[in-house]
């Protein structure tokens, strides 16, 4: 089996101050390494766009196969998340987003309320998952589904 690099972002003001656990990276990550990829960097950062940036940045200096955000895509006043990452993106994914959309409306109508933006930067893509475990299950699911990550992954590198 192929591996992939992946870095994984939790974006949560409340998991940054300690106040929550962060279950949706570690989730992330097994999801992932069951699927044969390897986690090379992770971080937990505020819903500040600033932060989020940086901290794309960072792993992308890594040369990661790709980058997971979980959290802040909504529409509450803190959710800055696609915001943060849309200028980084060099190319744009709308197929991916219209999957991570399409299959999330089958589970739940609220999936409405999730504003995912994707994208590669150089040779990494970066995904927006939703901060809720259910939600990042179902958009990885969807991802994951007849080889859709593989394959984006292996025409990027
Ligand atoms: N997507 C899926 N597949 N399943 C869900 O339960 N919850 C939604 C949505 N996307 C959900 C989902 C809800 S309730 C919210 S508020 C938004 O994701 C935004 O979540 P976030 O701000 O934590 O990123």
């Amino acid at each position: 089996m192929r591996s992939f690099s992946v870095g994984i972002i939790t974006v949560s003001d409340s998991v940054h101050a300690g106040i929550n656990e962060d279950k949706s990276g570690p989730l992330v990550q097994e999801i992932l390494r069951l699927r044969g990829f390897q986690r090379a960097a992770s971080a937990i950062v505020p819903d500040d766009e600033e932060s989020i940036r940086e901290s794309i940045k960072e792993l992308c200096d890594l040369k990661l196969d790709c980058i997971f955000t979980t959290g802040g895509t909504g529409f509450g006043e803190r959710d800055r998340t696609p915001e943060a990452i849309s200028p980084l993106l060099e190319r744009q994914a709308p197929g991916l987003v219209h999957l991570l959309l399409a299959s999330s409306l089958k589970h739940t109508p609220l999936a409405a309320l999730s504003r995912p933006v994707a994208g590669t930067i150089g040779k990494t893509l970066v995904v927006t998952l939703p901060g809720s475990v259910k939600a990042v299950r179902e958009n990885l699911d969807a991802l994951l589904s007849d080889g859709v990550l593989d394959h984006v992954l292996d025409l990027i590198k």
